[in-house]
């Protein structure tokens, strides 16, 4: 089938684009390169389209004789969002829209990235979909809107939607070195050059962690199957996993112990997110499951080697 993949040169995608390749699908990319990399599509047998969401001309281009797309394209981080709210806003929300607004001219299944930041500041553990959402930053909000978009055109228009509440993701072609750059990749870019590790806060907030190829997983699955949800899906482990406890699984893969630099707690971060996962279970009852320490110790193994040799990210 064919597929296409916004944002396909980030992490997620260039994951996800790989294994529809492996499965024989024709893969389409549409992706302006604003926060991902071309090298990340490096000798992939697909077509690119390189350009913005936001352009009419290459989102029609790019979806053009797709049968499902998976919307990935977004300017993601939470610190970037409380620096450039409007741009956050373009792209996630009225981007989506867009995309939306495309797969209804085609017909296209479309599965959109929506975000555990869309919960916010609601305290209720775990994190169930029926819960009010609250977001504390302007990206939850965007991916809020994107979400609410999506459930409108499914109704509206009887477009075979999916919306998909991903937590924290982490695992290989997710980079540190630049200044909104995620947890993981941090600690253990910090790990392998013997600095200390800049934690923020205390380290006991905690996180659903979940490896990407289970993500990538559920995403071809869903494009594949044409998986619909009129209501919210959560993506993740269901795992509570706090900072110190993410320090404590690298000492033992880097092999020495680990200094932290203590810095102040980050303004828009939740105190801890985990997930409920019984819709999760429903529509995708054969998903993966990767433990933590397999998750972390695979993405510590994929940086050691290709950390040198990366580009200039
Ligand atoms: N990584 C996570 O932990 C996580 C958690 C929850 C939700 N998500 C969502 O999953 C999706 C993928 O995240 P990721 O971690 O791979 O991020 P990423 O930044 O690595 O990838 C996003 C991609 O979108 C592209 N892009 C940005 N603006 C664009 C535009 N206007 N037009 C075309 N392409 C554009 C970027 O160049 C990049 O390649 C995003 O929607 C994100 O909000 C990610």
């Amino acid at each position: 089938m064919k597929v296409l993949v916004t944002g396909g040169a980030g992490f997620i995608g260039s994951n996800l684009v790989r294994r529809l390749l492996d499965h024989g699908d024709e893969v389409v990319v549409l992706d302006e390169f604003s926060t991902g990399f071309r090298a990340n599509l490096d000798g992939l047998d697909l077509h690119l389209v390189e350009g913005s969401i936001l352009d009419d001309g290459a989102l029609g281009l790019a979806v053009k004789g797709a049968d499902s797309i998976v919307h990935l394209a977004a300017l993601g981080s939470i610190p970037r969002s409380i620096a450039n709210p409007v741009a956050a806003h373009e792209v996630n929300a009225t981007g989506t829209l867009r995309v939306l607004e495309a797969a209804r001219k085609t017909g296209a299944h479309v599965t959109v990235a929506s975000s555990s930041s869309v919960y916010g500041s609601v305290p209720d553990l775990p994190r169930v979909e029926t819960l009010a959402t609250r977001p504390m930053s302007p990206y939850g909000a965007s991916k809020l809107a994107a979400e609410g978009y999506t459930l409108a055109y499914g109704k509206s228009y009887d477009l075979e939607t999916l919306p998909l509440r991903l937590f924290n993701v982490y695992g290989q072609r997710q980079v540190a070195g630049h200044a909104y750059a995620a947890v993981i990749p941090v600690f253990i870019d910090a790990a392998l050059r013997g600095i200390p590790l800049p934690l923020q806060g205390d380290g006991r907030q905690s996180r659903d962690f979940t490896f990407v190829d289970t993500v990538t997983w559920v995403l071809a699955h869903a494009a594949h199957y044409r998986i619909t949800s009129d209501v919210p899906v959560n993506v993740a482990m269901g795992a509570n996993i706090s900072l110190l406890e993410l320090i404590a699984e690298l000492e033992p893969l880097v092999g020495h112990s680990l200094e932290i630099e203590e810095r102040p707690e980050r303004v828009g971060d939740v105190q801890a997110s985990c997930a409920e996962l019984q819709r999760f279970r429903r529509l995708f009852p054969s998903a993966p499951t990767v433990t933590f320490t397999e998750g972390i110790a695979a993405t510590v193994e994929w940086t050691q080697s290709t950390w040198i040799d990366h580009p200039s990210w």
